[in-house]
C-alpha cells in the first residue's frame, strides 16, 4: 500500500537503489555486465543504450565500425541482440585484439583490425565504407586534434545518412556548478555501491585529470562535428558522461 504524503502524492514504496535496480536488472544482475573496473557506474547502461540503438536502427548486413573496441565487449552485446550485422573493430592493443578474435571466432563478418588512432590515415579497413562508426571510451586517450582528426577520417568512411555515435567522458567545465556533479557521483556510488570519481572541489577535480587523460567539452565536440558536415545532438547524458549521435549529411 503506498503512503501519501502531506500534498496528495503518492510516495514510492521504495528508494531510488531498489526501483533503479528493478528497471535494469539485466544491468544490475550482471547479465549483460560486471563492470570489473569498479569505478564507471553508468558504463553498463550506457553501452547498453548503444548496442539498443544500432540494433533498433540497423539493417540486415550493415557495416559497423567501432574505433577503440578493446577484447569487444560492445560486440557481444550487440551478437545477443543481432547476429547480422558486420563488425570492425579496431584497436591499437594487441593483446585486446586476440581477446576479441578469439572470442568471435567463426564469424566472418567480424574483422579485428590492429590500428593507432592517432596516425588514422595508415589505418587499412576491410570495407570502404560504413553505415555506423561507433567509439566507446576511448576518446579521452586521443589529443583534441588527433579527436578532430579521427572525426574526420570518420565521417569520410560513412556512407550518406551514416551514424557516429560517441561515448566517453566530456570535461567538466564549470566551477560554480561543480558541486551538482559531485551530487551525482555520490547518488550514483549509493546506487551501484561504487563510486565515479571522489574530488570534492572544482580545483581538485582539474588537478587529478592525469596528463594523458583529456575529456573533450561538449562545445567543441559540436563545433568538430559540424566541421566534419554532421549534424550532432546528444543522445543521453549522464553528468560527465554522454552519448553524442552525429549524421552525415
Ligand atoms: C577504456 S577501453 C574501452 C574499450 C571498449 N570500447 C569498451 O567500451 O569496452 C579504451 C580502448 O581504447 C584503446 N585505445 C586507446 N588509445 C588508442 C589509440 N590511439 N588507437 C587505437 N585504440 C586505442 C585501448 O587499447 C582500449 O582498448
Amino acid at each position: 500500500m503506498q503512503e501519501e504524503n502531506t500534498v496528495g502524492w503518492k510516495k514510492f514504496p521504495h528508494p531510488p537503489e531498489v526501483w533503479i535496480k528493478r528497471q535494469y536488472p539485466q544491468i544490475f544482475n550482471g547479465i549483460h555486465m560486471d563492470d570489473p573496473i569498479k569505478s564507471h557506474p553508468t558504463r553498463a547502461e550506457q553501452l547498453d543504450i548503444i548496442a539498443t540503438v544500432i540494433t533498433e536502427t540497423s539493417s540486415p548486413g550493415d557495416r559497423i565500425l567501432d574505433l577503440g573496441c578493446g577484447t569487444g565487449y560492445l560486440e557481444h552485446l550487440l551478437w545477443g541482440m543481432r547476429e547480422d550485422l558486420a563488425v570492425t573493430g579496431v584497436d591499437i592493443n594487441p593483446d585486446s585484439l586476440a581477446s576479441a578474435a578469439k572470442r568471435f571466432a567463426g564469424r566472418s563478418a567480424y574483422h579485428w583490425i590492429a590500428g593507432d588512432l592517432r596516425m588514422v590515415d595508415a589505418i587499412t579497413l576491410p570495407h570502404n565504407d560504413y553505415q555506423l562508426v561507433v567509439t566507446c571510451l576511448t576518446f579521452h586517450d586521443l589529443t583534441n586534434g588527433e579527436k578532430q582528426a579521427v572525426i574526420d577520417w570518420a565521417s569520410a568512411k560513412l556512407s550518406t545518412g551514416g551514424v557516429f555515435l560517441l561515448l566517453d567522458r566530456i570535461r567538466l567545465v564549470e566551477p560554480t556548478l561543480f558541486a551538482l556533479q559531485v551530487a551525482l557521483w555520490n547518488r550514483l556510488e549509493r546506487i551501484h555501491g561504487f563510486g565515479m570519481r571522489s574530488e570534492g572541489t572544482f580545483n581538485a577535480y582539474e588537478a587529478n585529470i592525469a596528463p594523458n587523460n583529456n575529456p573533450a567539452r561538449l562545445d567543441d565536440y559540436c563545433v568538430w562535428f559540424k566541421a566534419s558536415k554532421m549534424k550532432s545532438q546528444v543522445l543521453h547524458l549522464h553528468g560527465n558522461i554522454v552519448i553524442i549521435a552525429a549524421c552525415k549529411e
